[in-house]
């Protein structure tokens, strides 16, 4: 009984996280919440044991500068735009992975990462922490690479954006289940 109970908790959880992309308030995202947030994301699958993440933390006290550094990587006419746009969110915490030079390790990487992000982006739902994992063009810039110290054998898999919120995000519905499934049928 207790195990159904805890299955449709983690599958409520699931269900109602939403990513937060605007709306935040004022309070602070803290360096401490974050860790803890992590120490359990850290679990996700990784093959080879490689856990090929790594993170940099970037506070509300840091924001603004950090916003105006990346918003200066675009053309002239954009900057002001990003500029602003970064400093929406109260923090940012980048996440970076290992890129090893063969595909399926590479793939597994990745894996390993989207799912720690998830664990993470649920684990923040829970506590009540807008995250949205973001891939805006400047996590591909290599002016952005150099900012934050990332390696050539690195890759920023994304930005995400960390901030309290009032107002609840509207649900996407998903496509069901039965229109992408089918059975192999020799
Ligand atoms: C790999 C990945 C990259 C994403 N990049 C962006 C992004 O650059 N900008 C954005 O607004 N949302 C981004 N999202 C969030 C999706 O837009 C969001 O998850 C989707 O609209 C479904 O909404 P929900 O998460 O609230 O269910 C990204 C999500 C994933 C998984």
């Amino acid at each position: 009984m207790e195990q159904i109970k805890q299955q449709t908790n983690l599958a409520k959880i699931i269900r109602e996280r939403r990513a937060v992309k605007k709306g935040y308030n004022d309070k602070k995202v803290t360096e401490e919440l974050v860790l803890d947030l992590l120490n359990d994301a850290i679990w996700a699958p990784t093959h080879g044991m490689r856990q090929p993440w790594r993170f940099i933390f970037i506070d509300s006290e840091q924001k603004a500068d950090f916003a105006k550094k990346v918003a200066a990587t675009y053309p002239e006419e954009k900057q002001e735009n990003r500029e602003a746009f970064l400093n929406e969110p109260n923090a940012f915490l980048v996440v970076i992975m290992e890129e090893p030079e063969m595909q399926k390790q590479w793939d597994e990487n990745f894996g390993a990462t989207a799912a720690m992000i998830q664990n993470f982006w649920l684990l923040a739902w829970e506590k009540q922490l807008g995250v949205v994992w973001r891939t805006n063009p400047h996590v591909y810039e290599p002016k952005v690479k150099e900012i934050l110290h990332v390696g050539d054998n690195e890759k920023v898999v994304g930005f995400l954006h960390l901030g309290y919120f009032d107002e609840q995000p509207t649900t996407k519905e998903r496509i069901p289940v039965v229109e992408k499934f089918s059975r192999y049928n020799g």
